[in-house]
């Protein structure tokens, strides 16, 4: 699925719920984010690396407890954010779970006095929905220097950036 189409609605799951991740739930996040890694959709990362930043990140659960969603809020300053690793599992996309993700990550950045977030993803469209404008990579070089220099597509990148003024 890229960015420029059209995504189905499903029926809302307003008993999906959302809290903090745990070290308890990285088995889930990985196992969560391996289709997308696969794709390109996300970048990889390690077990340490998410144990590492576990408190960045939030998980949304089905109403059986499986863990069906997360996203992350990665500081680079006391200005600027990123809203990494977003992924909601499969057969639960188009039901408001990304959405919910987003605005629960923004209003922990908002709790941190953070001025603007951004995103580097192929799928602006989504982010736009939620009141992101296009942006240039260049404004953002903290993400370019720890994460860009090492990324294998660094010179065929198809990752457009996206940010929202607090
Ligand atoms: C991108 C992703 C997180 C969206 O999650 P989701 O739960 O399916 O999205 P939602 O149901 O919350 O959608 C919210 C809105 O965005 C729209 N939308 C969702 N995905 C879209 C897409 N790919 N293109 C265009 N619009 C999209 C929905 O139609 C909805 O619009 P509405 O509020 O007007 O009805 C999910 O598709 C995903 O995990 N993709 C794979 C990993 C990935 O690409 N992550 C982003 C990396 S930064």
């Amino acid at each position: 699925m890229t960015g420029l189409s059209i995504k189905p609605r499903r029926a809302p799951q307003p008993e999906t719920t959302l809290r903090p991740a745990t070290l308890a739930d990285v088995a889930a996040m990985e196992a969560l984010m391996a289709p997308f890694v696969a794709t390109g959709d996300l970048l990889p990362r390690s077990n340490y690396d998410l144990c590492r930043h576990i408190k960045e990140y939030v998980v949304a659960l089905a109403p059986d407890g499986s863990l069906v969603g997360t996203g992350s809020l990665k500081v680079y300053s006391t200005q600027l954010a990123e809203i990494a690793g977003l992924a909601v599992r499969d057969d639960q996309q188009g039901r408001g779970v990304g959405k919910a993700l987003v605005e629960a990550l923004l209003v922990d950045a908002r709790a941190l006095g953070l001025e603007e977030v951004f995103g580097l993803t192929r799928k602006p469209l989504f982010f736009m929905r939620l009141g992101f404008r296009v942006a240039e990579k260049e404004q953002f070089p903290l993400k370019v220097w720890a994460d860009c220099t090492r990324c294998p597509r660094q010179h065929a990148c198809d990752e457009v950036a996206v940010a929202l003024k607090l």
